[in-house]
């Protein structure tokens, strides 16, 4: 029964996030359901079910990826309708996607360890390689520049300025990315991130070296 509950979840999330080339595509939400559950094994913490239906559902009310966050809100309550949950596995749920996200984890403490470990999941595929493609990716997407000298590293930027593509992607680096390993839950996720911390500073390192000519 979960099996199949899981398989109608995949196949709905597959036909919404298909398309998407923002960074919020169909392989990211596998990746962050692969991450969050071989996190719950090693942590023998929270229930697998769950973990892996809020990790596959993460995305799909997204305020950037839908008209506005009720309509994202209404998305999601319109296919939970559609399985069979109990009422209380569709509160959990939605309350772990409603917990995780960057600007809602950073205000609410997290409840569940559900909502830790998909949150530190998500965080994990924001950073290493797949974090610097995804960067570039998005910023391409906002057309916004790859990196502009005249933007300062600013530390605190308002979603709006988010929102209005007034940023460029290195600078995300600082403004986030480099901040998510300090920001992690679980031990598993700490271990996991030390790689992926490493790869973003020698690529911002060497990228500033090759931008001030220090490698000719
Ligand atoms: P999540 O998958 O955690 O919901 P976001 O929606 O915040 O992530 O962002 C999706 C991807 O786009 C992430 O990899 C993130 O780092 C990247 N991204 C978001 N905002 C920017 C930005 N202003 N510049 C570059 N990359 C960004
Ligand atoms: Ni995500």
């Amino acid at each position: 029964m979960k099996q199949q509950i899981i398989e109608q979840t995949e196949t709905y999330v597959r036909s919404e996030l298909g398309e998407d080339a923002t960074g919020h595509d169909w392989y990211h939400v596998d990746r962050v359901r692969r991450n969050a559950l071989h996190i719950c094994i090693q942590e023998k913490a929270g229930d697998p079910f769950v973990i892996e239906m809020a990790a596959l559902l993460h995305d799909i009310s997204d305020e950037k990826l839908n008209e506005s966050a009720a309509k994202g809100e209404v998305k999601l309550d319109t296919f939970l309708k559609t399985i069979s949950l109990t009422s209380e596995q569709v509160d959990h749920i939605k309350q772990i996607i409603a917990s995780i996200s960057y600007k809602g984890g950073r205000q609410t403490e997290l409840i569940s360890d559900e909502a830790k470990i998909v949150q530190d999941a998500d965080r994990l595929d924001a950073i290493g390689a797949i974090g610097i493609a995804r960067a570039f990716a998005y910023g391409g997407k906002k057309g916004q520049p790859i990196y502009d000298p005249a933007i300062n590293v600013r530390e605190e930027m308002t979603y709006e300025d988010y929102r209005n593509g007034k940023s460029s992607s290195i600078n995300h680096f600082y403004e986030k990315l480099l901040k998510l390993e300090g920001l992690l839950n679980t031990d598993t996720a700490k271990r996991l991130a030390e790689s992926r911390q490493k790869i973003m500073e020698d690529f911002l390192l060497q990228f500033s070296q090759e931008w001030n000519g220090q490698l000719l």
